[in-house]
This record gives C-alpha cells, sequence and structure tokens, in this order.
C-alpha cells in the first residue's frame, strides 16, 4: 500500500492507543462525525508496518462515513485497527483495555466488529462502559441479505429482467457474508460459483447451495455474469480490470476498488459496479435498528432498500453518463453538505436567540 498517497489529514480525529503491560497498539481513526457518532468497526489483523495499520484505519473510516450517510443513518463514519497481539497475550485483557480507549473518545466512536474480532470481544470493551454495537448479535446475515438486494438488483437493471434465476454469481470469499449471501441468492435460483483460500470453507457451502467451486487464484478472469467480492480489499486494480469476465460486481469487501479511477476503467469495460458502500450496507442499517428498537420486519424493509437505493444509482449512471461510484459519492456529499448547513443555521439561530435575550436583560436590568 502507498501510505504516502493517504491524505492524513483527512479524518476529524486520529488516535493512537498504547499500553505495554497488556501488549496494546491500536489505533482508532474517526473521520466525520457530521451525521452522529463515528460508526465503524475494530479490525484486529498484521500490518506490514504502523503506517500502513493508520493508513487503513484512515481510509477505511472515510469509507464508513459514505456507507452510513448513504443508508441515511444518523451515524458520522470511524473505524479502528489493533494490531494482531503478540502469541500469549491476555486477549480479554486487551480488548478491555482498547475499551477504555473508547470510553476516552466521549462517545465519538462506536466501534462493532470487524475482520479478526468477535461478538464477544465487543462484549468485553462494552464492560468499561464504553458505548459499543454488536455486543449481542453478528450483523453479517443482514449484511448478506443487503448484497443480495444488491445483486439482484444490478442483474435487473442490466438485463432488464425480473429476478436472478440462472444468473452465475461468483463469490469471493466463503466466510460468514459470503455463505449467508450464497444461500440467499441460491434459493432465488441464482447459479453459485465460490473461491475461498481456505477450500474446504468453499467446498462446503457449495454443497449446502448446490454451487461449484474455483481454486482462489483464479477468480480475476472467471466467467460470471456478477462477481461478489466478500473477502479481501482492493481486488479490482487497473490490471485486474482487463482480466475480468463478468459483466457487474457488487459485493461486500469495504474498498473493493484500489482507488477511483478504476471505476471509470470498470466504466469504460461495460461493467456495472455497485460501489461497495451501498451494497455492504445491511449490517450497519441492522446496528441502527437494534438501538432504535425497531422489529425484525421493519429492519428488513429497511436493509432490502439497498436495492432500490442500487438501482437509483445505476439508473442516474446510466442517464448521466457518471460512473456508479461518482453519482454514489456526489449523494453523500450533498447530504453532509445540508447537515452542516442545517447545523450552522441551528447555531446561528441559537446565538441570536440569546444575544435578543442579554439585550432584553440589559433593557430590563
Ligand atoms: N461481516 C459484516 O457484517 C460485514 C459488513 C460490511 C463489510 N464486510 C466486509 O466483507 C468482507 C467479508 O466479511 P466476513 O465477515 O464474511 O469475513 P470473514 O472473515 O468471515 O470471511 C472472509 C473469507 O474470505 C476468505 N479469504 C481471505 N482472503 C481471500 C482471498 N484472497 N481469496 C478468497 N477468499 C479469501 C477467508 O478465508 C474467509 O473465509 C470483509 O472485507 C469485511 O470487511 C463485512
Amino acid at each position: 500500500m502507498d501510505e504516502g498517497a493517504f491524505d492524513h489529514w483527512h479524518s476529524e480525529q486520529l488516535v493512537l492507543c498504547r499500553d505495554d503491560e497488556r501488549g496494546l497498539r491500536a489505533v482508532i481513526a474517526i473521520d466525520d462525525t457530521t451525521l452522529g457518532p463515528g460508526l465503524g468497526g475494530v479490525r484486529c489483523v498484521r500490518y506490514p508496518s504502523d503506517a500502513a495499520a493508520i493508513t487503513e484505519a484512515q481510509r477505511l473510516a472515510a469509507a464508513m462515513t459514505l456507507k452510513n450517510a448513504f443508508a441515511d443513518l444518523p451515524f458520522g463514519g470511524a473505524k479502528s485497527v489493533i494490531l494482531a497481539p503478540e502469541p500469549g497475550v491476555d486477549r480479554r485483557a486487551l480488548m478491555e483495555r482498547f475499551g477504555q480507549f473508547v470510553l476516552r473518545t466521549g462517545g465519538a466512536y462506536l466501534p462493532g466488529v470487524d475482520m479478526g474480532t468477535t461478538v464477544e470481544d465487543l462484549r468485553v470493551m462494552g464492560e468499561t462502559g464504553a458505548d459499543v454495537s454488536c455486543n449481542e448479535e453478528d450483523p453479517s446475515p443482514w449484511t448478506a441479505l443487503g448484497v443480495a438486494a444488491a445483486v439482484r438488483a444490478a442483474v435487473e437493471h442490466v438485463d432488464h429482467r425480473e429476478g436472478i434465476a440462472g444468473a452465475r454469481v461468483l463469490i469471493q470469499g466463503a466466510g460468514h457474508v459470503g455463505a449467508a449471501l450464497a444461500h440467499d441468492l441460491a434459493a432465488d435460483g441464482a447459479e453459485i460459483v465460490l473461491a475461498d483460500i481456505n477450500a474446504d470453507r468453499a467446498r462446503r457451502v457449495a454443497e449446502e447451495v448446490g454451487g461449484v467451486t474455483i481454486p482462489a487464484d483464479e477468480v480475476i478472469g472467471a466467467a460470471c455474469d456478477v462477481f461478489a467480492p466478500c473477502s479481501v480489499a482492493k481486488v479490482i486494480t487497473p490490471e485486474t480490470v482487463d482480466r475480468l469476465r463478468c459483466r457487474m460486481i457488487a459485493g461486500a469487501a469495504n474498498d473493493t476498488l484500489l482507488d477511483a479511477r478504476c471505476a471509470e476503467l470498470l466504466a469504460r469495460r461495460g461493467i456495472a459496479y455497485v460501489p461497495d458502500f451501498v451494497s455492504n450496507a445491511g449490517g450497519v442499517i441492522q446496528i441502527h435498528s437494534l438501538r432504535a428498537g425497531h422489529d425484525e420486519e421493519r429492519l428488513r424493509a429497511e436493509v432490502l432498500r439497498i436495492g432500490l437505493r442500487t438501482r437509483e444509482v445505476l439508473e442516474a449512471a446510466a442517464h448521466s453518463g457518471m460512473t456508479p461510484l461518482h453519482v454514489a459519492t456526489e449523494r453523500v456529499r450533498r447530504i453532509l453538505a445540508d447537515a452542516r448547513s442545517a447545523a450552522a443555521g441551528a447555531r446561528s439561530s441559537g446565538a441570536a436567540r440569546r444575544d435578543d435575550r442579554s439585550e432584553r436583560a440589559l433593557t430590563h436590568a
């Protein structure tokens, strides 16, 4: 990763956390709190360097701002990474300490699960008094439901048809989201192809849904209608775009494109790309619903709206000649600009009321 290319002043707040006794090194990146506390998962993985970990937290935090705003949620964007601990470190003590650092953000950061962390880890963080999400339930099935809605909308838009029966969907990653997605789409008659570096996992899920597997290193270049990245980041690069043999891309992985240039390259090749932050918002929608006390029927309806939003983005892109990424990012820019000017308006009318009150107090004095 080219850490130098990222503007480190992008985030509203960047916190480095260190506790030698408990073996903790972590980064909390709060990208934007215009719409509310920065919601984003805690990633616990190994990084080639400290700089790479910081850049990753900031990039992913920025993506969370886009995701939460695009889904009309009252959350800003944030993300944290815990550098994978050395063997023998007490995981509970580590997560508890990290929870204390989260508490210090005063509610500006609302953590959830991400790669390398579990519902139990979040529960431990929450024991410190920090506000956390995902401490009761894994949001992955809801993320999968949202991705399935995006896949359906993409196929219906591109092929001018109803439903996805017979569409060949290649799912990269048969983990929490990929496996649930395979089940959802197979139930609608899609042909499922799975690839995972854990070949047994891919095979098991393929057997469950009547699908097939391909080796993980043959994903780019495998023929399919829809490519659904559900594992690692940045699978679409200028180099891989040329080798793709799909007509649509819609998946769960965050940060699917190496950079915005790839969106142009995909459009030039006639591949409909559903921005990752549009398709993979089911988990954050579930987090919001749980906190708001919505029932399951309402939650399901909110997650399925991802299909509607996908169609709107693809149609607007087709009409305007812009990429779907540009269309979706512009929508977020407008949402944030409106929220900032509404907040500024509220502040100035509050100040005017205060001025008025002090003037009256002086007159009566
Ligand atoms: N879980 C959620 O609710 C959620 C929400 C939004 C975004 N995401 C993103 O979706 C992706 C998948 O999340 P998950 O919760 O299913 O993760 P997971 O860890 O459960 O599954 C990931 C799977 O990908 C496989 N994998 C890793 N590298 C691979 C490669 N190079 N090729 C093929 N397979 C590979 C792993 O073996 C694993 O089975 C991640 O990028 C995550 O950030 C997840």
